[in-house]
């Protein structure tokens, strides 16, 4: 098991009308520096071309880019959430495609994700592989009242459980939701996603790692997400995936803080 030391805290004023074309997550690995004008980010370039094209259609998929004889190799994965449209999806993959360009010219491994959509690329074989190293945790500052903190840690805990063991069945394609009524008044959303390169197994690991985060940074917090490169899992009091509840859209979220892991 891996030990999280927190890195660096930080407290952010979002007034989270988040834009789906805002990244929320980038990581430029700066043990893997080249040069934009290297043979290497050509193929990174061809690579991104190609992720862009092909995605959408299936919400998911893996490729490589070389140059002659297999050198300069990138592997490359893109993946939309489960629960949303493949227009989005394309807009979304369009949009990180450009971004991590932007935010790491300088490095062949780099990953971005958004709420509808993540993509990665390295010259490291890493498809299929489980990644839980570095991580961000994004949590609502704001403590739960509406219930009690025994009740509201076994209502977490019963609806992950429940979301978890339906993400991993095949069909799922790494995704779980549901919700469930903490109060006639509220109602506790979750969401958890992993990337479908993995095995059950590993997607069902990087779950447990995840949420172990709602019992330390994110305890009795009205809001929490866990990022990782594998897999995310979230929750919060409003409604937040597809399809939206039109009766009760507008989070009640204003004071956001996030927390980075690392290995
Ligand atoms: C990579 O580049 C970054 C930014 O220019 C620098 O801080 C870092 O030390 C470099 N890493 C290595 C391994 O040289
Ligand atoms: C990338 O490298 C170029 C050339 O060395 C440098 O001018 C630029 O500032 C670097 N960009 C970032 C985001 O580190
Ligand atoms: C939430 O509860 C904790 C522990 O009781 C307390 O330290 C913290 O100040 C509370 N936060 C807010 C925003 O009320």
């Amino acid at each position: 098991m891996k030990t999280l030391v927190v890195k660096c805290f930080l407290l952010l004023a979002l007034v989270c009308s988040c834009r789906a074309a805002d990244s929320i997550w980038q990581l430029c690995n700066t043990n893997s520096n080249i040069s934009a004008s290297s043979q290497v980010s050509k193929n990174i370039d061809s690579l991104l071309a190609t992720l862009v094209s092909k995605t959408p259609s299936k919400g998911f998929m893996t490729t490589t880019s070389s140059s002659y004889n297999n050198k300069e190799k990138v592997y490359g994965l893109a993946q939309c959430r489960g629960d949303i449209s493949n227009t989005d999806c394309s807009t979304c993959i369009q949009d990180a495609a450009k971004k991590i360009r932007e935010v790491c010219p300088n490095q062949s491994d780099s990953r971005i994700l958004y709420d509808f959509c993540f993509l990665r690329y390295s010259q490291e074989n890493f498809i299929g592989k489980l990644d839980t190293g570095a991580g961000l945790i994004y949590f609502n500052v704001a403590n739960v009242t509406e219930t009690d903190p025994k009740k509201f840690d076994n209502e977490l805990g019963a609806l992950f459980d429940k979301i978890r063991s339906e993400a991993v069945l095949p069909k799922s394609k790494g995704l779980g939701k549901g919700k469930t009524k903490l109060t006639p008044f509220v109602t506790l959303n979750g969401l958890v996603q992993c990337t479908r390169d993995l095995s059950e197994l590993d997607c069902a690991q990087c779950f447990a790692t995840a949420v172990r985060s709602f019992m330390t940074t994110c305890h009795n917090k009205k809001g929490c997400r866990v990022l990782y490169s594998s897999c995310y899992v979230r929750y919060e009091f409003y409604p937040f995936y597809f399809p939206l509840d039109p009766t009760k859209t507008g989070p009640s979220v204003s004071r956001i803080s996030s927390v980075h892991l690392s290995p």
